[in-house]
């Protein structure tokens, strides 16, 4: 193991430390070597591979052999970070029995450090099993893109007073279930400071505001190679789409008008060899 490693104790302790976690996703070998070299604290290979890397308009058709193949790919790449690994739609609504056993199988065969599960007071059971049985849980409420269609869409949650009350019983319910952090996803910013209040264990925000004790972001939407659709949350540090459809016309263009490939680009072939070939060629003919 690499002597930086993190693990759920240097997480917890960052809160009691003041100081702001920062997590991303990667779904891949290279964004995962890409988040370790920039230092980030946690890594998420979340379900959301089902839009940015798959296609899909959600995250409800992922399986738990997609999160599997992206978990191994990502790990390869990740030494330092913590790396939790999204338990996909039904791998843990359907028994206790069910969710100990494919948190088992993110941990076994994705290699993953610890899991992570959407939901609140009602799945609070089912987190404090798969604890008990030596997995490590991240929990994730306000927002909850498996069942996003029952909270009425990819909206906002907690706008009035007692939807936000029901999720700071939420967070509780998750730190009594043993939870070492909650992701806490699309809420007033003023919600987000009282949850994270609320609760000894660190809250990492997305659309929470900046009062929570850390941030994580889609990385594709951070960098602009998925943009179907931006969420307000997001903020673009970079243009990646563009620069990467730039890069395939200017190929394009080069190919056709016989650009590319130039002399630096093509493996040499010895005088002698080549006028050996050519005799061959002949004499074949
Ligand atoms: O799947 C995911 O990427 C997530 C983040 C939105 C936190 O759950």
């Amino acid at each position: 193991m690499h002597p930086e490693k993190k693990s759920v104790l240097d997480i917890q302790q960052a809160k009691e430390e003041g100081r702001k976690l920062v997590m991303v996703t990667a779904y891949d070998y290279p964004f995962g070597l890409m988040a370790d070299e920039a230092g980030v604290d946690i890594v998420l290979v979340g379900d959301s591979l089902g839009m940015v890397v798959m296609g899909l308009e959600g995250t409800v058709a992922v399986t738990m052999e997609h999160m599997i193949h992206h978990i191994q790919a990502v790990v390869r790449g990740c030494k330092r970070p913590l790396v939790v690994g999204d338990m996909p739609f039904m791998s843990y609504n359907t028994s206790i029995r069910d969710a100990i056993i494919n948190a088992g199988r993110l941990m076994k065969e994705g290699g993953c450090d610890v899991v992570k599960l959407e939901g609140g007071l009602d799945f609070a059971p089912t987190i404090a099993a798969i604890i008990k049985a030596g997995i490590p849980v991240q929990g994730h409420i306000g927002l909850t893109p498996q069942t996003a269609s029952a909270l009425g869409g990819f909206k906002m949650q907690g706008k009035d007073a007692g939807a936000a009350m029901r999720i700071i019983e939420d967070a509780k319910a998750l730190e009594e279930a043993g939870v070492f952090s909650i992701i806490l996803e699309a809420v007033p910013a003023p919600l987000g400071a009282l949850v994270a209040e609320a609760v000894r264990v660190p809250v990492i925000g997305i659309g929470a505001g900046p009062d929570v004790d850390g941030q994580v972001l889609v990385t594709h939407d951070m960098i602009g190679l998925f943009e179907k659709f931006v969420p307000k949350f997001v903020k673009q540090y970079l243009q990646v789409r563009t620069n990467i459809i730039g890069a395939i016309k200017s190929y394009g263009d080069e190919v056709r008008a016989k650009a590319f490939p130039g002399p630096e680009h093509a493996f040499k072939m010895s005088e002698a060899a080549l006028e050996n070939l050519k005799e061959m060629v002949r004499k074949k003919a």
